[in-house]
């Protein structure tokens, strides 16, 4: 007779609770001082900027570079595991007292000062589920804002999600384990869902769900119109005209008016 298979427990655990330590690996891909150097292009003409707030800062990638250009730098993110790599880093490059983290929501955390610039790069803003939560955080955005202060945000579309995540299946090992990562788009609802699997054992699995929505350039254009920002620019991330259909990614540029 064959052997009952041993039931596998698997259990959901938060986005980035596990994956944090990994996540500087897994963007190693990534040229953030090239970011760095859009951002700081878009707002070269206003002298006035010196506080900058990275919402969904991550691990402070951008949140060091910008510390290191001279600008006083804040950053929020909602995963306590993510700040806590961030924290480990800022301390690593001796920037402690320049950089001041906090684990927040960026729809609602509250400051004491108003910042001259907020960035959420790097797809924070398609970690927002739907229209109305981007609405909210533009609207409290423009509220941390001084006035002709500037809010960045990057976007992924549905093309781009079309093109790189229909079924993309990637294995990472090393000597804790590593995990498997499966991204799947779903056209209709616009939804990307990533799954990251980490084996504690044969039969003990953890599985981080990390999902994201693809919003195209009409409905960023709307989402703009319907905020308090009067004046905002959408160009594409790779050559700056402005955005169109083909643009797989986009900067989008509000300045509070
Ligand atoms: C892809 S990572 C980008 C991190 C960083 N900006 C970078 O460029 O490396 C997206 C980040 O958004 C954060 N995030 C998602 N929703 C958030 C929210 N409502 N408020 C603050 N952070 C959020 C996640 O925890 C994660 O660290």
């Amino acid at each position: 007779m064959r052997k009952k298979e041993p039931d596998i427990i698997r259990t959901i655990i938060p986005p980035y609770h596990r994956l944090a330590p990994y996540y500087d690996q897994l963007m190693d891909y990534i040229d953030y001082d090239i970011w760095v150097e859009d951002i700081l292009n878009f707002i070269r003409d206003d002298g006035a900027v010196k506080t900058l707030l990275d919402a969904s800062c991550g691990t402070a990638s951008m949140a060091i570079r910008f510390a290191r250009a001279g600008l006083r730098v804040s950053g929020v993110d909602i995963s306590p595991e993510m700040i806590g790599e961030a924290r480990k880093k800022v301390d690593a490059a001796g920037l402690t007292d320049e950089i001041a983290l906090v684990v927040g929501d960026m729809r609602d955390i509250q400051f004491p000062e108003p910042f001259d610039l907020i960035i959420n790069l790097h797809d924070g803003l398609n970690y927002l589920p739907d229209p109305g939560a981007v609405h909210d955080f533009f609207q409290h955005a423009y509220d941390l804002l001084r006035p002709e202060g500037w809010l960045i945000a990057d976007v992924v579309t549905p093309l781009l999600c079309e093109n790189h995540f229909k079924g993309y299946r990637e294995i990472f090992a090393d000597e804790t384990g590593g995990y498997e990562r499966v991204t799947d788009y779903d056209s209709h609802t616009r939804m990307a869902s990533t799954i990251f699997t980490f084996e504690d054992s044969p039969t003990a699995l953890q599985l981080e769900e990390h999902l994201q929505r693809a919003y195209d350039l009409d409905e960023v254009k709307a989402m703009c119109k319907a905020s308090p920002f009067k004046k905002f620019q959408i160009v594409d991330d790779e050559d700056f005209r402005p955005a169109d259909g083909s643009s797989e990614r986009f900067y989008v540029i509000l300045r509070k008016a």
